[in-house]
């Protein structure tokens, strides 16, 4: 499958890469569309890996990772262009986190809305499903890692349909079924968002961000 990965930082490394393991063609966007990380990662990916600007990736995607920086991600997102992302599915991971004060970050976007929502709105025709937003990079393309797997994640978004496929592409990427948790429609972000304040603080009190979130009944 043809996909693009917005962002250049970890994140976009990590699922570009798992991408590409996973036989699939990837486009890694970014500003310049010219980037130096992205130029490292092709050559170390062989040729199904590409990069091109915003615009060009989302385009040559029929699936889209949200991977940029989540103060600048609605920016970009209207660089990548509405019509290039119409009918696809974006998946969302950016979080709303502001840098500006120093460490803990606090979040731009906060109780009765969240990033993934004003993300749903600028882009109207586009299934927008947020999700693995709550975990460090390397963990969402090894889940098994952490506690061989026995961990969970969340999803929303407002196309049942659309989080199926994501499902399913995340099962590929080593994730149980039963270990993603659908949350319902795209305001539900709303909570996975505001656990970044917690994830945060478990951070700096373990020393590791190899560590997950399991939720038992
Ligand atoms: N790091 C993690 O483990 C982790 C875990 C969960 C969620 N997240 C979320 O995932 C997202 C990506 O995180 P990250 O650590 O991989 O990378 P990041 O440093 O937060 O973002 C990197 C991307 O943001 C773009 N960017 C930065 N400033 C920009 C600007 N002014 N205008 C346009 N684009 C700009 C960069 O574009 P260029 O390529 O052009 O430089 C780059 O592609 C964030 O929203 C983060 O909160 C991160």
């Amino acid at each position: 499958m043809k996909t693009a990965v917005l962002g250049t930082g970890m994140v976009g490394q990590a699922i570009a890469t798992k991408l590409i393991q996973l036989g699939h063609e990837v486009k890694m966007g970014s500003r310049s569309g010219h980037n130096e990380k992205a130029t490292a990662w092709i050559s170390n990916n062989g040729p199904a890996a590409s990069q091109g600007t915003f615009a060009e990736a989302a385009s040559f995607g029929e699936i889209v990772f949200n991977c940029t920086k989540g103060e600048i991600a609605l920016e970009v997102l209207k660089q990548a262009g509405n019509e290039n992302l119409k009918g696809k599915i974006l998946i969302d991971i950016s979080n709303p986190l502001d840098f500006s004060k120093g460490m803990p970050p606090t979040l731009l976007i906060v109780n009765d809305n969240s990033l993934g929502e004003e993300i749903q709105k600028l882009l109207p025709d586009t299934h927008v499903v947020k999700t693995l937003n709550t975990l460090t990079a390397n963990l969402m393309v090894n889940p098994q890692l952490v506690n061989n797997g026995d961990h969970d994640i969340f999803l929303s978004g407002n196309s049942t349909e659309a989080k199926e496929k994501v499902s399913a592409l995340l099962q590929t990427f080593g994730w149980g079924a039963d270990h993603l948790i659908d949350l319902g429609d795209i305001s539900t972000a709303r909570g996975t968002e505001q656990i970044l304040p917690v994830w945060v603080r478990l951070y700096a009190a373990m020393g590791t961000p190899m560590f997950q979130f399991k939720i038992v009944k």
